[in-house]
């Protein structure tokens, strides 16, 4: 297997004035996070192991201040940890000189956060062609790539308004040009979307997804909404008060979730668009007659209706083969969470 872009091994970052104390030759001195507490100390992010694969699009979930922005922070390279080691390309990201680090910054790392932080007296083409002005590309070139990513994100002809003149939707646009512009392997996303309205939020979501698809990027991609997160995640780690408490894709949080805080997470979820015929199909499979067939990777919404419609089970195929069955009758048990879709709506 590639090794990942991104790891994390027992990642620890500790606040507050007595964190030295429960620090020993770059290992906490304490499995036991309450002892911490006591001391005063805000255990940010605790322990965390992680990999972050290769044009993979990984998300971090959890409640304000479960750690989400400092585990981000250090992926990035911008907060060291107070124990354990990130690895970048299998080096320890915080070895590298302080030199170093900045190359990687300008030139492999991307970031989008959630107040915009576009410089106001910039134009767009200005902001946008300002990692490049850093990079020390001449004026011609780095003006050229800006055009390109204003294209990319859709802001042709707004080039030389200032970020005033805009709407947010807009605003945060500019901003992914610019984290894009330097051609970053890591794009980093601290909820860049919670600021919008959720027609625009969907519409960015979208966008995220299509830079993707023709980009392939790897991506740290923070968000509150589950939703969200279904929608742009290739897996997702839920964070609890520091601690990762579970990595899975959507649908792995979803049929299996690791605790009660996990399920909360997903109890809103869009089970129909999440879960797949794997996930709910009954083994082994009847004898027949089948209403049809259906792959074991299909999601419920692409066949709800043919089941719905169907007297007869459908056959779940694998390789050619009926690996199981799925009856008209689990339709509803399926989608009645807690807070069941409409199917097909
Ligand atoms: N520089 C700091 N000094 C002291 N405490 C900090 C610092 N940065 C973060 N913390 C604390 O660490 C914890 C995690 O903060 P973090 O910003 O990572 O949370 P978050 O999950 O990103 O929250 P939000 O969703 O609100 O952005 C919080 O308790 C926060 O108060
Ligand atoms: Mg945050």
């Amino acid at each position: 297997m590639q090794h990942p872009v991104l790891a994390c091994r027992q990642v620890s970052r500790l606040y507050g004035a007595r964190a030295s104390e429960f620090i020993k030759d770059g290992h906490i001195t304490t499995d036991n996070v309450q002892t911490l507490q006591e001391a005063g100390i805000t255990p940010a992010i605790f322990n965390v192991d992680l990999d972050i694969e290769r044009g993979k699009t990984f998300v971090i979930m959890g409640l304000s201040g479960s750690g989400k922005s400092t585990l981000l922070r250090c992926l990035a390279g911008l907060t060291p940890p107070s124990a354990g080691q990130i690895l970048f390309e299998s080096k320890d990201l915080f070895g590298f000189s302080e030199a170093d680090l900045i190359q990687i910054h300008r030139h492999q790392m991307g970031m989008v956060f959630q107040h915009f932080a576009l410089l106001p007296h910039l134009t767009v083409l200005g902001n946008v062609a300002f990692p490049l002005e850093i990079q020390g590309r001449p004026r011609a070139e780095r003006e050229e790539i800006a055009r390109q990513m204003i294209r990319l994100v859709g802001l042709e002809g707004r080039e030389h308004r200032f970020p005033a003149q805009l709407s947010g939707g807009q605003q945060q646009r500019v901003g992914i040009a610019r984290s894009l512009a330097g051609d970053p392997d890591v794009w980093f996303l601290d909820e860049p979307f919670s600021a919008l309205d959720p027609l625009i939020r969907r519409e960015m979501q979208a966008e995220v997804i299509r830079l993707q698809g023709m980009l392939k990027k790897t991506i740290v991609f923070i968000t509150h909404d589950f939703e969200e997160a279904v929608r742009v995640a290739d897996r997702i780690a839920i964070m609890k008060d520091g601690l990762v408490e579970q990595i899975g894709t959507a649908e792995e949080l979803l049929v299996s979730p690791a605790t009660d805080y996990v399920r909360a997470f997903t109890r809103d979820a869009p089970r129909a668009h999440i879960l797949t015929a794997r996930s709910i199909m009954t083994t082994p499979p009847p004898a027949g007659p089948f209403g049809g067939e259906v792959s074991a990777t299909d999601r419920v919404i692409s066949f709800a209706r043919q089941l719905d419609a169907s007297s007869l089970p459908l056959a779940v195929i694998e390789d050619n083969e009926i690996i199981g069955a799925i009856d008209r009758a689990m339709l509803l048990d399926i989608l009645i969470g807690p807070n069941a879709q409409a199917v097909g709506a």
